[in-house]
């Protein structure tokens, strides 16, 4: 069974089997290896604070297969005149990949995002090589626009990405 619920302190130790692992980090903003139960606990309550500010902060979801937190999945709205706007992002652990599990994930967000009618466009900027991420997307019905040349940029490689959104 497959649910989004938000983090508590004592998914540090399952964040840390899923976030340890270089595959998972390369085309994320997260660079820290070893990844540590203090990093997840930091990551956990920058969850917790980011909750509390609303549409200003990052919203955080624990992706929870059969009882275990298996990955992540957030979004963050944009500001000012783009504020009908939200970037997505998501990762699910090796072990758990490739059973739908980002799929279902990111089909529950967006309805739970839509709820909310001030917000119209979710988007996501995956590099071009990720192929799984840009599947993911493709099967929740984005639609990519363009590529976005040189956007993503870490460990001195630059990534050309896609720009992917979903419309309301
Ligand atoms: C991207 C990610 C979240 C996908 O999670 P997942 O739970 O495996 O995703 P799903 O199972 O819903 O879908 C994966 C799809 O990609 C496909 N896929 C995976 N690897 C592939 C590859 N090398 N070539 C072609 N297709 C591939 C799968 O076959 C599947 O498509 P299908 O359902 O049509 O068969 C996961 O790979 C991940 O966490 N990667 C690292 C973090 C990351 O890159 N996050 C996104 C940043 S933009």
């Amino acid at each position: 069974m497959l649910t989004l619920r938000r983090f508590f302190e004592k998914d540090a130790p399952q964040l840390v089997e899923v976030c340890n692992d270089g595959d998972i980090q390369k085309y994320l903003r997260l660079n820290k290896l070893p990844y540590t139960e203090e990093d997840a606990l930091s990551f956990i309550r920058y969850c917790q604070f980011s909750e509390k500010r609303g549409a200003k902060g990052e919203q955080c979801f624990a992706i929870v297969y059969n009882n275990i937190v298996v990955g992540c999945i957030s979004y963050r709205r944009d500001r000012g005149c783009h504020a009908h706007c939200a970037e997505v992002g998501y990762y699910v652990g090796k072990q758990y990949q490739n059973k739908n599990l980002a799929e279902r994930s990111l089909k529950l967000l967006s309805k739970l995002i839509f709820v909310d009618e001030s917000v119209t466009r979710l988007y996501a900027v995956p590099a071009c090589e990720n192929v799984a991420s840009c599947r993911v997307l493709e099967k929740c019905g984005f639609v990519r626009e363009g590529t976005m040349r040189k956007y993503f940029y870490k460990n001195d490689v630059y990534y050309d990405c896609y720009l992917y959104a979903l419309v309301k």
